[in-house]
């Protein structure tokens, strides 16, 4: 045995190395790329090969933002130069059409070279109808003269623009940058446009939203930083942060990866058919006043929220109609509340998420019920999450209750969302006795299940009692 396994561990050894040695040249080929220095360097050397292509042959549509006398490294305005560059790229040649009435500009890109540009007024666009465009790779920063209710990039068309499409933009992607609002204003807005792509992007100290996105669809924020003020949470002025991070007043737009850092409300949704996923909201405790994702679609929510992290701060939703929550993390008390507005719930799933807090008996689901009580509320399952330092809360109860006599009560109160709303309830009898009792529910009023017999014999019962469906 020990013959066999020595070259067995020595070939073990040999090609642990082996691996090692070519992480470690993997490793080093990447490194390049980590450097933002370096990498700023291979980017100019990419665009120079681009420019030094032979006089005649027709050049790719990459638009130098310095080439247009901006400033990267932003001391002096850099406004007009950007603006020139953006009108230059949407008045460039057309590869045909995208949507009916937009402009298919083959995917130019205004390049802002890994500079840092100061800039006065918003760079909004100046004709509409166009798409297949990127802006990349650099900072913008708000001067201290920059609108307050302005955004630094703004999709949308300067005012009465005729646009024959019925969109403004299409397939716009906005990607590596650095947006600083210095707050006034805001990061991005896109209005009406279809399928614009925010990407690796990080905002910071905006008044208003980082982003808003009003009416269009299909408007994806990926792998993003949002924050008014940049902190890493713990922060000392967390009462007083403002703001919006996400704003979504719009259809079918997705926010996945994304953390929000500091704002008031982390992400709200005033659109239906929008997905959250993988957001981590720490941006104000709910303690201090703060939402992590607040949901104002009173009647037609149409909302998912998937693995994401609730972080000190909550979820709240108004006349939630189709909203789904699960597979998410709650931490530090943070939990669900459920808004009457004309009260109205349906179609709510709360499944499968993890509440965790500090033993002060918070509730992880609430209903908030001052502007009149849930009266119409059916489909509603808050089911299998697991808490820990905190209250569960959900629409099936499930216990054991035993005794010796006729009577048997279990009180469910503490579990049950709804005050009084058992719709359906199961039980097993269980008894040692020699005798056979007849027995029965007799009563469910106010999350109170009652079960009798006719003889009085010793008896355990297990119940489960569902608020859920009312079919
Ligand atoms: C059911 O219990 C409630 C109290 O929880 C009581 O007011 C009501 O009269 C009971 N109903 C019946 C049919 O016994």
């Amino acid at each position: 045995m020990t013959v066999t396994r020595k070259p067995l561990s020595l070939f073990m050894v040999i090609t642990f190395l082996a691996t090692f040695a070519t992480i470690h040249v993997h490793g080093q080929n990447s490194s390049p790329e980590r450097d933002p220095l370096q990498f700023r360097d291979s980017l100019v050397q990419r665009n120079s090969e681009l420019y030094n292509s032979p006089p005649g042959k027709p050049r790719p549509l990459v638009y130098d933002v310095t080439s247009y006398g901006a400033d990267p490294t932003g001391v002096s305005d850099s406004t007009n130069a950007l603006l020139r560059a953006i009108s230059d790229a949407l008045k460039g040649p057309s590869n045909g059409f995208l949507s009916k009435g937009i402009v298919n500009l083959g995917g130019a890109q205004i390049n802002l070279q890994g500079g840092n540009y100061l800039i006065s007024r918003p760079l909004q666009f100046p004709v509409a109808g166009r798409g297949n465009l990127l802006i990349h790779g650099g900072t913008l920063k708000a001067s201290n003269n920059f609108p307050a209710d302005g955004y630094l990039i703004d999709i949308s068309p300067s005012s009465n623009i005729g646009s024959s499409s019925a969109f403004n933009y299409e397939f716009i992607t906005l990607r590596d940058l650095l947006l600083d609002s210095n707050y006034r204003g805001g990061g991005i807005q896109v209005a009406n446009s279809l399928r614009t792509s925010i990407d690796n992007c990080y905002i910071t100290h905006f008044t208003t939203n980082g982003i808003i996105v009003r009416g269009g669809h299909e408007t994806y924020i990926r792998s993003s930083y949002l924050g008014q003020h940049i902190t890493a949470g713990g922060d000392r002025d967390e009462k007083s942060f403002s703001g919006t991070g996400i704003n979504l007043m719009g259809n079918d737009n997705s926010v996945t990866d994304v953390v929000i850092f500091s704002a008031a409300i982390g992400i709200m949704v005033s659109g239906q058919a929008n997905t959250l996923s993988g957001v981590h909201c720490y941006n104000k405790a709910t303690g201090f006043g703060g939402t992590g994702i607040y949901l104002k679609l009173p009647g037609l929510t149409q909302t998912r929220i998937v693995n994401s992290y609730l972080d000190f701060t909550g979820i709240v939703a108004e006349d939630p109609v189709q909203l789904h929550i699960s597979s998410s993390f709650f931490l530090g008390d943070a939990y669900i509340l459920l808004k009457s507005i004309n009260g109205v719930m349906n179609g709510v799933n709360i499944v499968d998420n993890m509440f965790a807090g500090s033993n002060k008996g918070i509730d992880i689901v609430q209903l908030d019920q001052q502007k009149g009580a849930f009266k119409e509320v059916d489909q509603v399952v808050v089911d299998r999450n697991n808490v820990k330092g905190m209250k569960l809360k959900a629409t099936v109860a499930r216990q054991s209750v035993q005794g010796n006599g006729k009577s048997w009560i279990a009180d469910l109160n503490s579990v049950l969302l709804f005050p009084n709303r058992i719709k359906r309830v199961q039980y097993t009898f269980i008894t040692t006795g020699n005798s056979f009792p007849i027995h029965a529910l007799r009563n469910l009023s106010s999350n109170r299940v009652v079960i009798q017999s006719n003889l009085a014999v010793p008896a355990t019962i297990f119940i489960t009692a569902d608020q859920g469906n009312s079919l």
